[in-house]
C-alpha cells in the first residue's frame, strides 16, 4: 500500500482527480468502479472539472458501483444511483447505459447479486476501484464480520452504519438497513485500488487498515494483500499514523 498525503480534502481530491483521468486518457474504454458517500463528492467534482476543459473523455468509459440500498429505486435521491448521476454522471459525456449500480429493488436479491457479479465478469475486471471507508472500517457495505465475504451479495448493516447514514433521511424508520454490495473477493480482483480517507474520525480506522493485522473484523484490512493500492488521506486522517509509526514503518508506506 502506499500513502499519498494532502494537506487537506480539496488537495487530496484533486490528487486523487488526476489518478482516474490518467487512467481514462491512458485506456479510454477503462472499467471504472466508483464508490458514492461523502469522501469522493470532491473527486467527482475534479472529475467534472477536467471534463469540462477538454482534459478528460468519458464517452467510452464503463463503470460499476460498489453497492446500493435495499428499497429505494434510482429516483430516490437518497439512492446511490441518484447519487451518481447527480455527482457525476450527468454532468460528462459517459453513456449511462455503461454505467452499473445494483438494484435495490430486485425481487429477488440473490439473483441480483449473481447478476452483478456477471456484469464486472462480463467487462473484464475493474480496471481501478474507488473506496472510501466506514468508521467501522467497512468497504462498499462489507461490515466487520467472522469472515471476509467473496461475491455480491446482499447485507444487514450494521448498527453503526445505519446510524451514520441517518443523518442523510428525515426519520429513523426510513434509514434503509439493507444493502447489496460488491464482496471483498470481487473488490480484491480490481487491478488497482485507490481509497480515499479524510477528517480526524478515520484517522484510527485508517491507521488499522494499513497497520492493523488483516482480518474481517476490518474489512478493509484486507487491502494490505493487494498488490496495487493507493492511499489518499487529508492530514487529519493522517494523524494517528503520525503520532504511532516508527520511521521504519512510515517508509514502507510513503
Ligand atoms: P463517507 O462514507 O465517505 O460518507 O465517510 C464512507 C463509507 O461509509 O464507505
Amino acid at each position: 500500500m502506499k500513502l499519498i498525503k494532502s494537506k487537506d480534502y480539496a488537495e487530496m481530491c484533486q490528487k486523487a482527480a488526476r489518478i482516474f483521468a490518467a487512467q481514462v486518457t491512458l485506456k479510454p474504454a477503462s472499467v471504472l468502479g466508483l464508490a458514492t458517500g461523502s469522501t469522493p463528492v470532491g473527486m467527482y467534482q475534479e472529475l467534472v472539472k477536467k471534463y469540462d476543459e477538454g482534459k478528460v473523455d468519458f464517452s467510452a468509459v464503463r463503470t460499476v458501483n460498489l453497492d446500493e440500498y435495499v428499497g429505494l429505486s434510482g429516483d430516490n435521491d437518497q439512492s446511490y444511483r441518484y447519487f451518481m448521476n447527480h455527482n457525476l454522471f450527468d454532468h460528462i459525456n459517459i453513456d449511462k447505459a455503461n454505467t452499473h449500480v445494483p438494484s435495490g429493488l430486485a425481487a429477488d436479491l440473490e439473483a441480483e447479486c449473481a447478476d452483478y457479479e456477471a456484469v464486472v465478469a462480463s467487462m473484464g475486471g475493474v480496471d481501478i476501484q474507488l473506496l472510501g471507508i466506514g468508521n467501522n472500517g467497512h468497504i462498499g457495505f462489507n461490515e466487520p464480520c467472522d469472515c471476509f465475504p467473496v461475491t455480491t451479495h446482499p447485507v444487514d448493516l450494521t448498527e453503526s452504519t445505519i446510524t451514520a447514514n441517518a443523518r442523510f433521511f428525515a426519520t429513523m424508520d426510513e434509514v434503509p438497513k439493507k444493502a447489496i454490495t460488491m464482496g471483498i473477493g470481487t473488490i480484491m480482483k480490481a487491478k488497482k485500488i485507490v481509497l480515499m480517507a479524510n477528517g480526524k474520525g478515520k484517522a484510527q480506522i485508517i491507521y488499522d487498515t494499513i497497520f492493523g493485522p488483516v482480518t474481517p473484523q476490518v474489512p478493509a484490512s484486507v487491502l494490505q494483500l493487494h498488490p496495487d493500492v493507493l492511499v489518499f488521506v487529508d492530514e487529519e486522517a493522517y494523524s494517528v499514523i503520525a503520532e504511532k509509526c516508527t520511521p521504519e514503518q512510515l517508509a514502507t508506506i510513503l
